[in-house]
């Protein structure tokens, strides 16, 4: 059976919980799709969702919102899933593996069956691992396949830059690559601020202890799931803001850099593995990996997180 055409307009979310729910209402204010299915193992909490969220769409744009099921996502362009348990407070993401992974062996299949011809974003966690999961049971190519990976954390790095360096976060070039989890690592030695690079931006701005404010910046963009979890049980609106910052650059075909989880293949000696590494991301999902530049500290730091995930993958898989 060959694939369904899909509707540029149309996104589905799979998992209405905190994340599917704050990335439905972010989607909404976006404009981007004119068509939005909402999917949950709990219907009424999809049906109260697609209300509430459609009663917004007055201070909007007109939008259809409805609570549905599988045979109402083939056409989809953008098919997201966050369902899934989310972090106990002292649980790490990979805790959640072996819960999440048999959530995914009970959606995926439903999604491969019907051919459905739209980009897979797995949000859930530990997103690489999913992600990984997901290109496996879907049998889909794999440029359709992909992560919000550490779109997030790489966010968080920009904000807190931004506050350290008393500049514009969107002026800010730098990734966080790796896991979206405890193994990630920021890519120091590409970072620059609008060109300028890093170190000199901070002389510039009066900071001159660069390790130091490196190494407590990339800890805090590290421990902001856990910080934020102990405070407020989830985190949810900064990820929705990802998650639609990655469908604006599929559906506008936008070619934008951004650090989703997708498939290794040889890239610093990685293969077989998704992990977030920077790429080209527009109407066909993953269209290239733009393997930045790294130092040697920071390609053994890139490895021992893809081995980290590997031995995962190898127990669970
Ligand atoms: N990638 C990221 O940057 C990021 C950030 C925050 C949270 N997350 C992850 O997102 C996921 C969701 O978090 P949350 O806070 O929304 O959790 P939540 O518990 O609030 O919501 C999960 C939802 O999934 C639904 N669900 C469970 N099994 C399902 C199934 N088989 N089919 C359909 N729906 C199903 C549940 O009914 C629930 O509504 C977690 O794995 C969490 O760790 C990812």
């Amino acid at each position: 059976m060959s694939e369904t055409s899909v509707n540029q307009r149309k996104v589905a979310m799979i998992g209405c919980g905190f994340v599917g729910s704050a990335t439905a209402f972010a989607l909404m204010e976006s404009g981007l799709f004119s068509e939005m299915v909402l999917i949950d193992a709990d219907k009424n909490r999809a049906e109260g969702e697609a209300l509430d969220i459609s009663h917004g769409l007055p201070f909007a744009r007109p939008m259809k919102i409805y609570a549905g099921d599988y045979d109402d996502i083939v056409d989809a362009a953008i098919i997201i899933v966050t369902a899934g348990a989310n972090q106990k407070p002292d649980e790490t993401r990979l805790d959640l593996v072996q819960k999440n992974v048999g959530i995914f062996k009970s959606i995926i299949p439903e999604i491969a069956k019907r051919n459905c011809g739209g980009i897979l974003l797995i949000v859930s966690n530990p997103v690489d691992i999913l992600t990984y999961t997901a290109l496996k049971l879907s049998g889909f190519p794999e440029n359709r396949v992909l992560g919000s990976g550490t779109v997030l954390d790489t966010a968080r790095l920009k904000y807190n830059l931004g506050e350290h360096l008393n500049v514009d976060s969107r002026s800010v070039h730098a990734f966080i690559i790796g896991e979206h989890g405890d193994s990630e690592l920021a890519a120091w030695s590409s970072a620059t601020v609008s060109g300028v690079p890093i170190n000199t931006f901070c002389e510039m701005r009066g900071h001159f202890n660069h390790d130091e404010a490196t190494e407590r910046i990339a800890e805090n963009v590290k421990n902001s799931a856990y910080e934020i979890i102990a405070k407020k049980k989830a985190t949810y609106f900064g990820v929705a803001m990802a998650v639609r910052r990655i469908c604006e650059a599929i559906i506008r075909d936008e070619k934008s850099i951004l650090p989703v989880s997708n498939l290794m293949h040889g890239e610093f000696g990685i293969s077989d593995i998704s992990l977030s590494m920077p790429a080209i991301v527009g109407a066909h999902g993953v269209e290239n990996r733009i393997p930045i530049t790294l130092d040697e500290e920071e390609t053994e730091k890139l490895q021992s997180s893809a081995g980290t995930l590997k031995k995962i993958i190898e127990e669970v898989l």
